[in-house]
């Protein structure tokens, strides 16, 4: 995993934000004009004072009152609207992101999302891209408006006198970026801690949950409990670590900030004591100071979250930048029904032992071929690499004359059913799950492919026929019945090679024997591979790969 810095993160997300950039623009203007108007609502009320003292009479009384009218309407609306328009780019960025990241699933699945922990995807999909809203709405501008009116205040008081204006400035520097950068700092650790606990938490929670069963069986409740009050302690602890720290800066912010007024006064006594300020102007320029650090306090307050924030952008920019196993091939050439042609086939997965050591095999079309050999021999490893989710080290998998790797992925992929060890079934109606494979099917088609995986007297024993909903059932639908639907949907698929990974370890051999005899009638005009440990299942073949 790429580690970028801060400032490579923010970068990183900053480039994402161009087709908003005007929005954007609109949104640090608009946040400029509406702090300064809160900050000269004070500074106006101290012209009023010093009116009605009659030590300055430049603007009269009714004047004063009207521009605070003003301003004080204005911020509301200047404010809402800075908002709006953050949110507007927040949102609108957080549904591209998610949009790129599924793009970045899609391009990556199937094989860099073999090796993932999906509770570790679900935090990314879900909570580090939601954090990411904080990085767009509260961030970006922040820091430009902190900036800006953080220049216009130390020109306005400059124009007293430059010392004041120097002083000033400094002050901001302090509270808007000395003060968050140190916190940052030492907060980074805690920030990390934090997430990592949170997310272990997290992957413990699915486990007991997916795990109920075993939990139950082995009557390990106890022990998986205090795994549970572990983490809960720890994930405590760290969060008090961070609690403290945001206190500790909210106390130095606020340190600093009346040290500021505190300076500006002694220096204006002595100023107007040597002459160099007029009373009034001194006033003025301590007020001035006193009320414009809402913008750079903001700053100092946001570098608590900042490092949880840019943790989030570094995962989500790894993501994007992921590379995959193997790309989609947009240009390639049609794929053409032929034999598969297996010649010297090199394979490792990472740096481990070679899986396939110059494997060499035909697979001559229109016939039934049976892959057998012991677990974890690489048979599953074969298919995914005629699939392609694999790209071969050594050696050629060939589809006739034409090299796996040169043919259309899209193509390749309507030409070949490929049944997994594991079907999966969505959360839908059982025609539609069997549809997944030819969502142009009829529903007579799905009947035809449900009888010959022998599924069909099962679903129409269902209360709701082939409209029962999957997720209904629950654990109400058995690994057999779930792999019978798997083979309904090759079958529907009706491509001229099938790749059947095990598909009837988990059947009776009353329905596999229905199955194979499917099979066989479909060799007429199809090339069928299947893996599986059963004698009988091999029997049917027309020949036999011992790997
Ligand atoms: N994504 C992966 N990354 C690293 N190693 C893997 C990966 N997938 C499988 N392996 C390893 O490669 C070897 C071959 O796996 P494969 O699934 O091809 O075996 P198999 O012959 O299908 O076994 P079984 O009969 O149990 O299904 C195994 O040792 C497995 O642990
Ligand atoms: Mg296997």
């Amino acid at each position: 995993m790429k580690n970028r810095s801060g400032l490579g993160v923010m970068m990183g997300l900053i480039g994402l934000v161009r087709p908003l950039i005007l929005i954007m623009l609109a949104a640090i203007i608009l946040g400029c004009i509406g702090n300064l108007f809160a900050t000269f609502i004070t500074v106006l009320g101290g012209y009023g004072l010093l009116n009605v003292t009659g030590i300055n009479d430049d603007m009269s009384l009714s004047f004063i009152f009207t521009l605070i009218a003003i301003f004080a309407i204005s911020r509301g609306i200047l404010r809402y609207s800075e908002q709006a328009c953050n949110h507007y780019i927040a949102f609108k960025l957080l549904a591209r992101i998610r949009h790129e990241v599924f793009k970045a699933l899609r391009r990556l699945a199937p094989a860099k999302l073999d090796g993932r922990e999906k509770g570790n995807l679900i935090a990314l999909i879900t909570s580090d891209i939601e954090l990411l809203e904080v990085f767009y709405a509260h961030t970006i501008s922040p820091i430009m408006i902190a900036i800006i009116t953080s220049i216009f205040m130390s020109i306005f008081i400059g124009r007293i006198y430059y010392v004041l204006g120097i002083l000033a400035l400094l002050f901001y520097i302090i509270v808007g970026a000395i003060i968050p950068i140190i916190n940052g700092r030492i907060g980074k650790s805690a920030g990390e801690a934090y997430r990592r606990e949170f997310g272990s938490l997290n992957s413990t929670l699915l486990d007991n949950l997916y795990g109920l069963d075993e939990i139950l069986q082995y009557n390990v409740q106890d022990k998986r409990n205090k795994i549970m009050l572990d983490k809960t302690d720890k994930l405590e602890d760290t969060m008090r670590v961070l609690k403290y720290n945001e206190n500790v800066q909210k106390n130095i912010t606020d340190i600093a900030i009346s040290l500021a007024g505190i300076i500006f006064v002694i220096c204006n006594i002595y100023f107007v004591k040597n002459g160099t300020v007029t009373l009034d102007k001194a006033v003025i320029s301590t007020i001035a100071i006193m009320s414009s650090f809402g913008p750079t306090a903001a700053l100092s307050a946001l570098s608590n979250n900042l490092t949880q924030t840019l943790a989030c952008g570094n995962r989500v920019l790894n993501l994007l930048n992921e590379e995959p196993v193997t790309y989609e091939n947009v240009n390639g050439k049609e794929y053409v029904d032929d034999d598969v042609i297996c010649d010297m086939v090199d394979f490792v997965y990472d740096a481990d032992s070679k899986i396939l050591d110059k494997y060499t095999h035909t697979f001559t079309k229109n016939k039934i071929h049976g892959i057998f050999g012991k677990s974890g021999c690489g048979k599953s490893t074969l298919i995914k690499l005629m699939m392609r989710f694999y790209e071969t080290q050594n050696g050629t998998i060939n589809y006739g004359n034409n090299n796996v790797n040169d043919i259309k992925t899209k193509s390749l992929r309507k030409h070949v059913a490929y049944v997994t060890q594991e079907t999966f079934l969505f959360n839908d109606t059982i025609e539609n799950n069997i549809k997944v494979a030819n969502n142009d099917a009829t529903h007579e088609q799905v009947i035809e492919a449900a009888k010959k995986a022998s599924i069909h007297d099962f679903i129409e024993s269902l209360p709701n026929g082939y409209d029962t909903v999957t997720g209904e059932m629950g654990d109400g639908i058995s690994g057999g019945e779930k792999q019978r639907i798997g083979l309904a949907r090759a079958f529907l698929h009706n491509s001229e090679l099938m790749l059947l990974d095990e598909p009837t370890s988990n059947i009776d051999s009353l329905n596999e024997g229905i199955i194979l005899k499917s099979l066989r009638e479909e060799k007429k005009d199809k090339t069928v591979i299947l893996v599986s440990h059963r004698r009988s299942t091999m029997g049917i073949c027309d020949d036999v790969a011992k790997m």
